[in-house]
């Protein structure tokens, strides 16, 4: 039975910055120490960590960047380091839910982690609830060191998503920002897209007008009576609604902006039209998940050029002068990342 004589956390930054040297390989002596400095006793239960907490710690300055790697580690496969299946699914079709099992190893981050996220949808979207919870294990051991509430996670990551391919695919001299939606994900992009572009104009649709007033007030935005009119013009165009049929016509979009399209994560759904899969250069997260996961993309047959890790290594070249799209569905490495932020930012205000 292991038990913890010393502060995990000081082991740790001693191997971590021993790991620094230029003598110790990258997978080397950190990662051996770290799966013993957070080894647990056998009867010792995981942490708990609450979404408010995730919420003090998380931050999308240090957030942003861990995305940004996190793309390029999975697109490189093997040499990547990253083991991520497509998600699981489970229809719980009586209850109009659906539970995912999102497992994912990174060897870069030594860190391992499944997500499981149950989105239960009522009629018409509306009040839709989506459970989310991140099982996170030492990596080193197998050991569940932490639970921690998924929901704020989901919402950070997938906003720092969208910031990273707007960065790297959106034009420099962006001023309209335009999003479709005004839930979770509506508020976390909002916040997100600023520390990759500055916008002078923010417009926002959403199909309660109500919601739409409400959240452009929050957020110093101008609420559109109509989806046209809050694309029209723009450079930067969101699209984060739980919509099964498109909300975004590629008749509206201005030539040469860029389109983060996040929701509709199922075969059968879409946001986006035929217009907009085809004037786009489309960018996936995964290419392997947006092939059975993306109705926009299997229901419009549209070419997908390529995934945004590989975009960001340069790999692929994409001009920013073309109407350019990043197709999101979500993957459990950016679960990984965050939730390891997340645990190494708790266990320093312990220390
Ligand atoms: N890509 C990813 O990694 C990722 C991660 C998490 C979530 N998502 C997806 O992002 C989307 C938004 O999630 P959320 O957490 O922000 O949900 P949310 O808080 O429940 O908000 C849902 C939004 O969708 C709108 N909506 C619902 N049904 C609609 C319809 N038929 N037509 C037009 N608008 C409709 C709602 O509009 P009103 O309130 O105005 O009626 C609301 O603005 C979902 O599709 C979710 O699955 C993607």
């Amino acid at each position: 039975m292991a038990t913890r004589t010393m502060n995990p956390v000081k082991v740790l930054n001693f191997f971590t910055q021993v790991k620094r040297s230029p003598n110790v390989s990258r997978f080397g002596l950190c990662n051996i120490f770290q799966g013993f400095t957070t080894a647990r006793r056998d009867d010792q239960p995981p942490e708990y960590i609450s979404a408010s907490q995730v919420q003090q710690v998380l931050r999308y300055k240090e957030l942003i960047p861990e995305i940004e790697k996190s793309f390029v580690n999975f697109s490189d496969r093997k040499n990547g380091g990253i083991i991520q299946p497509v998600r699981l699914k489970v229809p719980v079709k009586e209850h109009s839910g659906i539970l995912y099992v999102m497992p994912c190893y990174s060897a870069k981050d030594n860190a391992l982690i499944t997500k499981v996220t149950a989105p239960y949808y009522s009629k018409d979207n509306v009040n839709h609830r989506v459970p989310s919870h991140l099982l996170y294990f030492n990596a080193g051991t197998g050991d569940l060191v932490a639970i921690m509430d998924g929901t704020v996670i989901s919402e950070m990551r997938t906003a720092a998503a969208s910031a990273v391919a707007t960065k790297h695919l959106a034009s420099e001299d962006t001023e309209v920002l335009c999003i479709l939606g005004s839930g979770a994900q509506a508020r976390s992009h909002a916040q997100a897209l600023k520390f990759v572009r500055p916008f002078s104009e923010v417009r926002v649709w959403s199909r309660t007008p109500a919601n739409a007033k409400r959240f452009a007030e929050e957020i110093g935005a101008t609420a559109c009576e109509t989806a046209e009119q809050a694309v029209s013009g723009a450079d930067v165009i969101v699209t984060v609604t739980s919509s099964s049929t498109p909300v975004l016509l590629g008749k509206w979009i201005k030539p040469g902006a860029h389109i983060n399209g996040a929701g509709a994560a199922r075969p059968t759904w879409r946001e986006l039209d035929d217009d907009v899969m085809h004037k786009s250069v489309v960018i996936a997260d995964s290419i392997e998940a947006a092939m059975v996961e993306s109705g926009a993309i299997i229901l419009s047959k549209a070419k997908v050029t390529g995934e945004l890790g590989e975009v960001i290594s340069g790999k692929i070249k994409v001009d920013k002068k073309k109407t350019t799209l990043f197709k999101s569905l979500g993957m459990a490495v950016q679960d990984v990342v965050s939730a390891k932020l997340v645990y190494e930012r708790i266990q320093e205000t312990k220390s």
